[in-house]
């Protein structure tokens, strides 16, 4: 095991916390771009909210609104050079992972001077990553994708339906401001997305990750236990506040890099997910739950004491005499029924989506992201044809 960790992100928790986004924004600038998605924060009063304590602390905003779902490069370009034409000097995201992303890769794009789909990686050696980002602050109002607090941003270039990452160190947010309470207008369905999207964050590194990692195991089922605890509790009533809360920290903890140090995962679930989410417009998260089962038992396969651990310990599977691959089965299964119980789709079908651009999906993936050999990176590596079994199985 060995690692070089660093997450420079401030975060500042709790119920009540939005108060102080003035005061914090004002460290970092005087005139902020404001970025927004489809209009929830106007609609449950958090944005004039925030306007109220910025204009309080001496920031001025101009506003970058309609930041779509699965947010698109084009809205990217626009927010950058609002951003330049205003010469805003702080970055400031209002919302879900969408409005997030969008913000960070806008802070960066102001600077960027390579073709703009070059600052999302891609295998085909086009990827330029940027040196240099406006200050960014972020205030979650949805818990899921850990954007407040990763350097991660995932767009999706429309034209040519990809969807691809950045990933480097200037995307960190200054600081993060997640307060609970800004959650509790999410709908049902969203708010199983995203304890989905979390538990899978986890999962990734978890069977992943090189072996030999303990501390992190337990980090992870910690983080799976909590979101299987409290997650059921905020789908079944939005204004329970601490359910809220420790999906939120929770959200947090499985993708600020804590949990993942050390590991060297691969994200194979995620890189298969996006293509589909690019190709269709779905739900990240309701994406990742119809794949990730149907991954875990191709990977369970090769792996199965791994999977038997999860079992073992997230769900208490006893082997009974059984073996490990027995054990694996039946702990995929109650993941799977988990998922289901919370309102998650777990089949291609519930998402509108069929057999006929299945090899598109497997060579999409493999063009964003692949190990050199042409397999996608994970544990084990995938093959095209071991990508287009893993969704085929999963229509
Ligand atoms: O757009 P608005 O009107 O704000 O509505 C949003 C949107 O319709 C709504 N919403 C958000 N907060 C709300 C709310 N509705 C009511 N009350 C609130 N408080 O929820 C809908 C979904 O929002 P979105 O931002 O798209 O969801 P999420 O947070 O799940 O983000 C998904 C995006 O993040 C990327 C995904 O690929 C996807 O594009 N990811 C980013 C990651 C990262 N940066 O680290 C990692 C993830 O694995 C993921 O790939
Ligand atoms: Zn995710």
């Amino acid at each position: 095991m060995q690692f070089n960790f660093k997450n420079p992100t401030q975060i500042i928790f709790g119920a009540g916390m939005l108060a102080q986004l003035g005061e914090v924004a004002g460290r970092y600038g005087k005139h902020a771009l404001v970025v927004t998605g489809g209009g929830s924060v106007k609609r449950n009063g958090t944005f004039d909210r925030a306007i109220e304590s910025l204009k309080a602390a001496g920031v001025s905003v101009t506003e970058c609104s309609g930041v779509e779902p699965n947010p698109r490069l084009s809205t990217v370009v626009r927010g950058a050079q609002i951003a330049k034409d205003e010469n805003c000097d702080v970055v400031i995201a209002i919302g879900g992972g969408s409005t997030m992303d969008a913000a960070k890769a806008m802070a960066a794009m102001v600077y960027y001077e390579d073709e703009p789909w070059n600052m999302f990686f891609s295998s085909e050696g086009t990827f330029v990553p940027p040196t240099r980002a406006l200050p960014v602050i972020t205030v979650p109002t949805l818990a899921a994708t850990g954007s407040e607090m990763n350097s991660g941003a995932v767009i999706t270039n429309e034209e040519t339906k990809e969807k691809s990452f950045v990933n480097v160190p200037i995307l960190f947010p200054k600081a993060a401001i997640v307060d609970p309470e800004l959650t509790v207008t999410v709908p049902a369905d969203q708010t199983a997305y995203g304890v989905c999207d979390l538990i899978t964050h986890v999962t990734e590194g978890y069977f992943n990750g090189v072996d030999g990692t303990p501390l992190q195991d337990r980090w992870a089922e910690g983080v799976i236990q909590t979101a299987m605890e409290w997650g059921p509790k905020a789908v079944a009533d939005g204004n329970d506040l601490e359910a809220r809360t420790q999906v939120q920290w929770a959200s947090v903890a499985a993708l600020n890099g804590w949990v993942q140090i050390g590991t060297k995962a691969g994200y194979p679930v995620h890189m298969i997910e996006h293509t589909l989410s690019a190709h269709h417009d779905v739900a990240h998260a309701a994406g990742l739950a119809v794949v990730n089962p149907s991954w875990m038992r191709f990977a369970a396969k090769q792996r199965p004491e791994r999977f038997a651990q999860f079992a073992e310990r997230v769900f208490g599977v006893q082997r009974n005499g059984g073996g490990a691959e027995e054990a694996a089965r039946e702990g995929i299964d109650r993941f799977e029924e988990f998922l289901r119980s919370i309102g998650c789709p777990t089949h291609l079908s519930e998402l509108g989506i069929g057999e006929e651009l299945i090899e598109r999906y497997a060579d999409d993936t493999l063009r964003i992201i692949n190990d050199g050999n042409g397999n996608l990176p994970g544990r084990p590596t995938m093959t095209k044809d071991d990508i287009v079994n893993v969704l085929r199985a999963a229509l």
